[in-house]
């Protein structure tokens, strides 16, 4: 089976070049300069001469602060590339796997979102990933939205590598402990989306279509996290640094965050047999990664 990624740096395309050959999956990825979101032809051009059995759309504009001032820019590659994507898959009889966010919520429900919970993004980037994901279901109804939060993994930037940066230079860190989510690792999103492509090349089910969340198992604050990512540092190299629990006005940021983006996982359980591991071991994972 052979699945075009799109993007060739990031974190997601990253894990699924690492994880596809022991998943006996060809993995081939495009981005720029010769496939790039904001031109239209590129993107039929380039995923068209792959041929491939499924398509994943994994590049977004995921800087999102900047994002809200770069809201034009934003909507092109989150919306109208992914949107140009779905429509390509259309044309070839391939499914869609898209990826979407936590981001799509506004954070102001009591207990985990479900996929039928009314969006509210409270950011551009948000915004534009929602509309990445009306673009995506509107024209390839062969799709699987996958709404993701807090990727981490050794490739790229994260949270977890800004954390072992701040760590040379700094006995403690302070951390936001009043937004909650749950860390998920790049590995463990690569191995479920070539389980989920393969799945969909192969069963017209529709229970197999739709919007699903997909994240870690376990819940956590970024504070958590970032004692959970000291703690293996400590076991692995000695040295100790502690967290200060700080609010998020304590932490302003130019985008807003949800405070609370922990999403149900029982959509995906149910129709495709998958969970993701607890956060906690897949950030071990990762840590043994990193230098
Ligand atoms: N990171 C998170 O915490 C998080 C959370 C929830 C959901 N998600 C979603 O999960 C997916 C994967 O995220 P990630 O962390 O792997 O992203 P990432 O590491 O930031 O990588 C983004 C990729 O998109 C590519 N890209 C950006 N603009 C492009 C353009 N105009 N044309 C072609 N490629 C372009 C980048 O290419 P270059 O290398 O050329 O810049 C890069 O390879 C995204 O859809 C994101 O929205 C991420």
């Amino acid at each position: 089976m052979r699945i075009a990624v799109t993007g060739k740096q990031g974190q997601v395309v990253s894990a699924l070049l690492e994880r596809g050959p022991a998943a006996c999956v060809e993995i081939v990825a495009v981005g720029r300069p010769e496939f790039d979101l904001t031109d239209r032809a590129s993107i039929r051009a380039v995923l068209s001469e792959i041929e491939p059995d499924a398509i994943v759309s994994a590049a977004a504009y995921t800087a999102v602060d900047k994002a809200e001032s770069e809201e034009a820019l934003a909507f092109v590659v989150n919306a109208e590339g992914p949107t140009a994507i779905a429509e390509v898959a259309k044309e070839l009889g391939v499914p869609i796997v898209h990826l979407s966010t936590d981001y799509v919520f506004p954070g102001d429900k009591q207990g985990v979102y479900v996929e039928t919970d009314a969006t509210g993004p409270v950011s551009v980037y948000g915004r534009s990933k929602l509309a990445g994901e009306v673009g995506v279901a509107a024209t390839n109804p062969n799709h699987a939205i996958l709404r993701t939060a807090w990727v981490y993994s050794p490739f790229g930037a994260n949270f977890v590598k800004t954390m072992l940066r701040l760590a040379e230079t700094r006995d403690a860190v302070n951390v936001v402990a009043d937004q909650h989510g749950t860390p998920t690792s790049a590995f463990d999103i690569a191995d479920a989306v070539i389980a989920i492509a393969k799945r969909l090349s192969a069963d017209p089910d529709m229970k197999l279509r739709g919007v699903f969340h997909l994240t870690g198992s376990g819940e956590a604050t970024w504070a958590d996290f970032a004692e959970a990512i000291f703690a293996g540092l400590q076991t692995r190299s000695g040295k100790l640094v502690s967290v200060g629990r700080i609010t998020t006005a304590d932490y302003p940021t130019t985008a807003k965050r949800p405070a609370n983006s922990r999403l149900s996982n029982d959509k995906l359980k149910q129709a495709y047999g998958i969970v993701l591991p607890d956060w906690k071991e897949s950030t071990k994972v990762v840590l043994d990664r990193l230098p």
